[in-house]
């Protein structure tokens, strides 16, 4: 049986990469845990496994993202935080791109966080401090190469959107914050660059970073956080 103390953080995309990072880090940390992932049936449970729901969600599918709040919230009966974690990239350029490939982006990176807020919002409104955390990017923040162009596109989206959903919960004392990292050492890093894991920011540190927000109280809203593994002008 569910601890009902016990404060329940619903990841998406918590397979592998910065999701399963998160996921860990959490874990440690003494929340309960709802994981929506594509393939549930690949998931091999760990000793925690009471504190643990493993949910089909695929951002592709409008009304997942609901299934899996309802059962959430059947398994828990509360909700305190939404990492929206689970997103895709691309490596072409606005002009190269065509439509599809900018809607598939908003669909996954933009669409479907914010109908997974929606889905969660009366669960965060009665936590009385509903966290919201999304895994944006240094592409929401800066454009830095006609290659992450269209990728950047929707994640400033993405931050726009996050900074929408702190307004929109602010006086329920739901705070919201967006993680803007450079590469992490992650299967899409991999695929985009060529720079050693070692050199990239580990998934572990952003999973350190996002439970540090979650245990911040309402006075202590942060609403964008920039990391960087290499220097840059202004991040
Ligand atoms: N790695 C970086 O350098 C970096 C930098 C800045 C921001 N980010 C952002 O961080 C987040 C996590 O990325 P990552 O680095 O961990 O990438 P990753 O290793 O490629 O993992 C992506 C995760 O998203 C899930 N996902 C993709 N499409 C999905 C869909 N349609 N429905 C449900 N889940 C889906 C994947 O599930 P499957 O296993 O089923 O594919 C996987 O769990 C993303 O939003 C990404 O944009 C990454």
């Amino acid at each position: 049986m569910p601890d009902p103390s016990q404060r329940v953080a619903m990841i998406s995309g918590a397979n592998r990469g910065i999701g399963a990072a998160i996921a860990g880090h959490l874990s440690e940390q003494g929340w309960a845990l709802s994981l929506g992932v594509r393939n549930p049936a690949a998931w091999r449970p760990g000793p925690d496994a009471a504190d643990v729901l493993v949910h089909g969600f695929d951002a592709r599918q409008p009304g997942s993202e609901e299934k899996w709040v309802q059962a959430t919230a059947e398994k828990f009966g509360r909700i305190d935080a939404v990492i929206a974690n689970a997103g895709i990239a691309s490596g072409r350029t606005v002009i190269e791109a065509e439509d599809g490939e900018l809607d598939d982006l908003f669909q996954v990176n933009v669409r479907s966080p914010l109908r997974l807020v929606r889905s969660a919002w009366p669960w965060l409104v009665r936590a009385g401090t509903g966290r919201v955390v999304t895994i944006v990017s240094l592409s929401g923040l800066r454009v830095k190469s006609a290659k992450s162009g269209l990728y950047a596109t929707s994640k400033f989206a993405a931050l726009a959107m996050t900074h929408a959903i702190r307004h929109a919960g602010w006086d329920d004392g739901i705070r919201a914050t967006a993680i803007c990292p450079g590469f992490v050492a992650t299967d899409m890093a991999f695929a985009l660059s060529a720079r050693a894991p070692e050199e990239m920011t580990q998934p572990a540190d952003v999973a350190r970073l996002v439970a540090t927000v979650l245990d911040l109280p309402n006075t202590a809203s942060v609403t964008e956080i920039p990391i960087n593994s290499v220097l840059e002008e202004m991040l």
